[in-house]
């Protein structure tokens, strides 16, 4: 397996992923895939490229389809760049009951974009997301790591509004918050 050598974790973010890598026994390491994608994530601009995914996949020794079955499994992994303010609407039916599809087009329409997309500044991305665990505050979406709840469209106006007053500040999980 050949990977980019321009592609390297940031001596912290490998100080993290070592420490998590030896949690598991030899032979074991593919255990660590999980946190690891989250802080590879948050250290290369909030998305996986390919590129980062076989880097990820030399770290933990497994082939790089290992790391690609995983990644695009979950719907909290970005297989594509990502805008600074990154929204991601809980579309799971609780959500979707409680008026999230409402949600999406509201944003869709305010942002001129669809959901998947990226508005033409690289401000603001709109992704659908599986349950974030908040369904008794649904409808509900992510940004960054803040949880906005109970939306209504009002609301979502005014949070959007406020991100982009607050103008380049990147919203994305943030790797420190990974847990050795
Ligand atoms: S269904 Fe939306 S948070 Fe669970």
């Amino acid at each position: 397996m050949s990977t980019n050598k321009n592609i390297h974790f940031s001596d912290d973010a490998m100080a993290l992923v070592q420490k998590i890598i030896n949690r598991y026994p030899e032979g074991k390491q593919k255990s660590a895939l999980l946190p690891i994608l989250h802080i590879a994530q948050a250290e290369f601009d909030g998305w996986l490229s390919p590129e980062v995914m076989d880097y990820v996949a030399s770290l933990l020794k497994i082939q790089p389809i290992e790391v690609y079955e995983v990644a695009t499994f979950y719907s909290m992994f970005n297989m594509k760049p990502v805008g600074k303010c990154l929204i991601e609407v809980c579309r799971t039916g609780p959500c979707w009951l409680m008026g999230a599809e409402d949600v999406v087009r509201y944003i869709e329409k305010k942002l001129g974009i669809k959901a998947g997309e990226t508005t033409a500044d690289g401000m603001f991305t709109l992704k659908t997301v599986e349950c974030l665990a908040s369904c008794g505050t649904a409808p509900m979406m992510q940004i960054g790591e803040t949880y906005h709840e109970n939306l209504t469209l009002e609301k979502v106006d005014d949070i959007l509004n406020d991100h982009k007053n607050r103008g380049n500040r990147r919203t994305h999980w943030e790797k420190d918050k990974v847990k050795p």
